[in-house]
């Protein structure tokens, strides 16, 4: 599965089976954790077989049932940290996708459990992915259009990478499903991404930024 496929099949999942993860799996994600950790300046965290943080009534609430294995998003408190959270935390998504597995971002509706989560001084752990061998694929739902998200009228005409970029963005996750950003082509050729205000949507910023990057590929896109 390419990553432009695991766009297209990824839907958050909420419900797992009582599986661990495969040890070609774990070890994919690992390398690409110290990728983001390095890169991103992060510090993200692959948490196994611990239930705890998905044992609560905000979880249950939420719809989540079996997760044993979640990614801890976590960095130390800077201006852009959501949005580099959002861009790097999206890579592991999509390559778990990749590897059979499935996800939900979730910001709200866990426990953190501090005997399994190793913050640096100054860290914010913003949020957790869950992740593990789906009961489902999940779901499809009611998504945004291409002239809901982009400035008229300059992208009328725009070129194919700056449409397929927009369409990839659109099938990204956000929280509450919110999509509140924006993608604006500009004269000299570099885009506009922003956020309007919502919950998380820093998060999302970055999110939908990668998968723009995806969708734009092999156009490299130069960001406004
Ligand atoms: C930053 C962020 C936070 C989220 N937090 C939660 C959460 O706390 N609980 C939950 O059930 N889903 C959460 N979600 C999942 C969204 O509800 C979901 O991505 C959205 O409804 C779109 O559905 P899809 O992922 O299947 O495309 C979150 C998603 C993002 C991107």
């Amino acid at each position: 599965m390419t990553l432009l496929e695991a766009i297209a099949a990824r839907h958050s999942v909420r419900s797992y089976h009582d599986r661990p993860l495969a040890d070609d799996a774990r070890a994919a994600l690992q390398q690409a954790i110290a990728r983001a950790n390095a890169e991103g300046g992060l510090n993200i965290q692959l948490v196994e077989n611990d239930p705890s943080a998905f044992a609560g009534f905000l979880a249950h609430y939420g719809k989540f049932r079996g997760v044993r294995d979640y990614l801890v998003l976590a960095g130390a408190k800077a201006p852009d940290l959501d949005e580099r959270i959002g861009y790097w935390g999206e890579q592991l998504v999509l390559l778990a996708q990749t590897l059979g597995l499935n996800t939900c971002w979730v910001a709200l509706t866990y426990t953190k459990n501090a005997e399994r989560v190793s913050l640096a001084p100054g860290d914010r752990l913003r949020c957790v992915i869950s992740l593990g061998y789906g009961t489902t694929q999940g779901a499809g739902h009611r998504i945004k259009q291409y002239a809901d998200v982009v400035a008229t009228p300059v992208e009328a005409d725009a070129p194919e990478w700056f449409r397929c970029g927009v369409e990839a963005a659109l099938l990204a996750p956000t929280a509450v499903n919110q999509q509140k950003f924006r993608f604006a082509l500009r004269p000299d050729g570099t885009v506009e991404a922003k956020a309007r205000w919502g919950f998380y949507a820093k998060i999302d910023l970055g999110i939908v930024k990668y998968h723009f990057e995806l969708g734009a590929a092999p156009h490299k896109v130069v960001w406004a």
